[in-house]
């Protein structure tokens, strides 16, 4: 059994699909693994390393995936990055498939079985492949990180001889896998943290991390939890309620960091340019939600926007990419732990369990054709 590791080719990516750790796995699991050199460079892995973990180190992309049985990536591939991969392979990557029925179809027509790893149920017993999850947690970090970096203060209180600083006040906007880790490290620079959800169950998660929660906890709050644990999209009234607490909370807030969505639906709008006017010259907004259309009315992918006021608005994009080691070494173990399920451990060969619920629900393409129930139809 041959997994091929290509190196991403879009240079904005720096994140790796396997480690050390994992390919020493893989290897112990009976595959012979191949990786194209410099693939593990931007997550600060020489080939050298993979190599001591029992892999092999090809010059291109054509030479990896030759014949190979498994292909794992970060991104999606182009038909061309999998040419003569065999018939019949598993492309494992975060396939960011809704909008893209093109690219599908052309892995379709390439004969592989791709997987969506971001497809992933959030199921116990796929807790460990949960890609949004594990990027999500460095996603959040690092939104606190790139905010105080674009402050002009400090964030904790500071005792000097020549005067007390004040803490700074962060504000975070969704609380889930990003939310929470935004307010731990919030808490840990010492900062002032207060937050927000929909969800009532976020309240005691945000209490329990040593921040205040703030919300319009009436009726439909106390419905606002799908069954699968999302958040539902509010009424129009609810909307107008949150609205105007957020308004007043957001004047005295020096960094807010907003999370917010909705599955299947566009971000929430939840701060307006005329919140953004009512806060401090030199306050920081970082809107994670920037890519699903954004928390902020004035943020923009990939951009850092100054509003009239002077608050400065960041909209990152692949935010858990700017962190490619650790986001990497996470992903890389989301792989490892899908694959696991895909392999005949007696035979050492690929046994994909096409009943198996986790199998359902990641698969895009099989056999030539689409093969998820979200994009049949030509969907
Ligand atoms: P997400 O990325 O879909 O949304 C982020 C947060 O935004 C959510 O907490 C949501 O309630 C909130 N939000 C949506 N609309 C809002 C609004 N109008 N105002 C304020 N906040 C709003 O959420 P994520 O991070 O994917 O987590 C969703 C749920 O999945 C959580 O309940 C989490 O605990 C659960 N989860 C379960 C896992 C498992 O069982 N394996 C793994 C990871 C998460």
């Amino acid at each position: 059994m041959l997994i091929a590791i290509p190196a991403e080719n879009d240079p904005a990516e720096g994140r790796v699909a396997a480690t050390p750790e994992t390919v020493k796995k893989l290897v112990g699991l009976g595959a012979e693994v191949r990786i194209q050199t410099g693939a593990g460079l931007k997550s600060g892995i020489p080939d050298q390393e993979y190599v001591a973990a029992g892999a092999v180190i090809v010059p291109s992309t054509a030479a990896a995936v030759q014949d190979a049985d498994i292909i794992l990536r970060v991104r999606r591939p182009s038909a061309a990055d999998i040419a003569g991969a065999k018939q019949g392979a598993a492309v494992i990557a975060i396939m960011d498939p809704y909008g893209h029925i093109d690219a599908l179809q052309s892995l379709a027509s390439a004969g592989v079985c791709a997987f969506a790893m971001e497809l992933m149920p959030r199921i116990t017993r796929a807790q460990t492949m949960d890609v949004l999850s594990s990027q999500a947690n460095i996603a959040g970090y690092r939104a606190v990180i790139d905010a105080a970096a674009e402050y002009g203060r400090v964030i904790p209180m500071m005792m000097t001889a020549a005067g007390m600083i004040k803490p700074a006040a962060i504000f975070i906007m969704g609380v889930g896998v990003a939310g929470l880790q935004a307010i731990a490290t919030a808490r840990k620079l010492a900062a002032i943290v207060t937050a927000t959800d929909v969800r009532p169950a976020t309240k005691e998660q945000v209490v329990s991390l040593g921040a205040k929660f703030i919300a319009v906890e009436d009726e439909e709050f106390k419905q606002a939890e799908t069954a699968a644990g999302y958040a539902k999209e509010m009424s129009a009234e609810y909307k107008a309620k949150q609205a105007a607490l957020t308004a007043s909370h957001i004047a005295s807030q020096d960094i807010v960091i907003t999370t917010a969505l909705i599955p299947g639906r566009p971000a929430p709008v939840l701060v307006t340019a005329a919140m953004v006017e009512s806060m401090r010259p030199g306050s920081v907004i970082v809107d994670l939600a920037v890519e699903r259309g954004g928390n902020c009315e004035l943020s923009k992918p990939g951009e850092t926007v100054v509003s009239k006021n002077g608050v400065k608005i960041v909209g990152p994009v692949n935010i858990a990419g700017r962190l490619p080691a650790t986001a990497s070494a996470l992903y890389a173990k989301n792989l490892l732990a899908f694959i696991e399920t895909l392999i005949d451990p007696k035979t050492k060969s690929l046994a994909i369990k096409w009943d198996d619920e986790l199998v359902k629900a990641t698969l895009l393409t099989k056999d030539g054709g689409l093969a998820h129930p979200s994009f049949q139809g030509g969907g």
